[in-house]
């Protein structure tokens, strides 16, 4: 069996969140070296909590720890529970009303709690003391938590494989019109991360938005019937049902934006449209804040900082996910067998 790849995961769980850590967790490729929280979908606390759901949903307590991170964005005031909140024009106050990332996943009270030590000083602890090229971040939220580490010690940028990002969007945001949510909750952090000389990918709405999920692949994954596959399932039916009412369509389908990002590490074919060019985030706090912003000219004379993916493959990536929900109930069979 291949080398697996080692990551640490930062979340803000979050429905594609909670998706995207039980491939983490179930994907025998991967070895998940720790789960850092901040606050995006919802508060930190309330995705420390339902991280922690997700860790024993998975059977993964004792095995896999949970770092509490920011609560809040470096600079920006746009999430709601920041003080001072800004009231911008293009802020979607609807937002809460038809959430499709719950305060608290569908799943019993966790029984594990976080770790008493920060997720920056875990960042940064696990990354200096790791081999150069040894781990790969996957940023799954607003960048916060990276960003920090990176500030308080920029050694760790040489230390970092890569690092994975769902955020931005091209052709267009979702929280504005030009931001998509993970940018736009903290979009200083998402330039510091940008412009720090680490090998970056990021996987934006362009990409995932042609990768969904439909009512189909959601009852293909319930059938599996295993504790992991019934949350995935949920999860799918909660956010189709969701974007019913946020984007009502005859389609009645679902991104599930942050497992893409995961999957497309062990798989950068599911990426089909990969752009490696000069990308940048609007950080002037008009109404384009948190825009991500792609120079693609010809003339542009600024090096390439970050591959940019504007499509990906959907047979393959909801392939991907039942696959290894499929061998984890395979695994788990054969185990209560001998
Ligand atoms: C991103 O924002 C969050 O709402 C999702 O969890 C995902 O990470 C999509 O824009
Ligand atoms: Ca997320």
């Amino acid at each position: 069996m291949a080398e697996k790849r080692k990551i640490i995961m930062d979340v803000d769980t979050g429905s594609d969140d909670a998706i995207a850590l039980c491939m983490a967790m179930l994907d025998p490729d991967f070895e998940l070296l720790g789960i850092c929280t901040v606050g995006g979908n919802v508060e930190a606390k309330l995705t420390t909590d339902n991280s922690l759901r997700v860790v024993e949903c998975c059977g993964m307590q004792g095995k896999v720890r949970v770092y509490r991170g920011a609560e809040r964005p470096i600079a920006a005031t746009l999430l709601p529970w920041v003080p001072q909140a800004q009231k911008l024009p293009i802020r979607d106050g609807t937002k809460k009303e038809f959430n499709q990332h719950p305060f608290h996943l569908p799943l019993p009270e966790p029984v594990i709690t976080a770790e008493r030590k920060s997720a920056v000083s875990f960042i940064l602890d696990t990354l200096l003391e790791s081999s150069d090229g040894e781990i790969t971040y996957v940023s799954i939220g607003p960048m916060t938590n990276l960003a920090l580490a990176m500030r308080a010690d920029e050694r760790i940028i040489g230390k970092l494989r890569a690092v994975f990002c769902m955020g931005g969007g091209h052709e267009t945001g979702n929280e504005s019109a030009a931001g998509e949510f993970n940018v736009w909750a903290d979009p200083e952090a998402a330039e510091i991360v940008l412009q720090s000389g680490a090998d970056i990918t990021m996987v934006p709405l362009d990409a995932t938005t042609t990768a969904k999920f439909d009512e189909e692949d959601e009852r293909r994954i319930r059938e599996l019937g295993t504790a992991p596959a019934v949350l995935v399932a949920d999860l799918l039916k909660q956010r189709i049902d969701a974007y019913q009412v946020i984007e009502p369509s005859d389609l009645k389908e679902t991104a599930v934006h942050d497992a893409l990002a995961l999957c497309s590490i062990i798989h950068p074919e599911v990426l089909t449209d990969v752009r490696f060019c000069t990308v940048h985030t609007d950080i002037s706090r008009g109404f384009a804040y948190g825009e991500t912003i792609l120079d693609q000219r010809p003339r542009n004379k600024e090096a390439a900082n970050c591959r940019f993916a504007l499509k990906a493959d959907r047979q393959f990536f909801n392939d991907y996910i039942y696959r290894v929900l499929s061998e984890a109930k395979d695994r788990e069979l054969q185990i209560s067998i001998f």
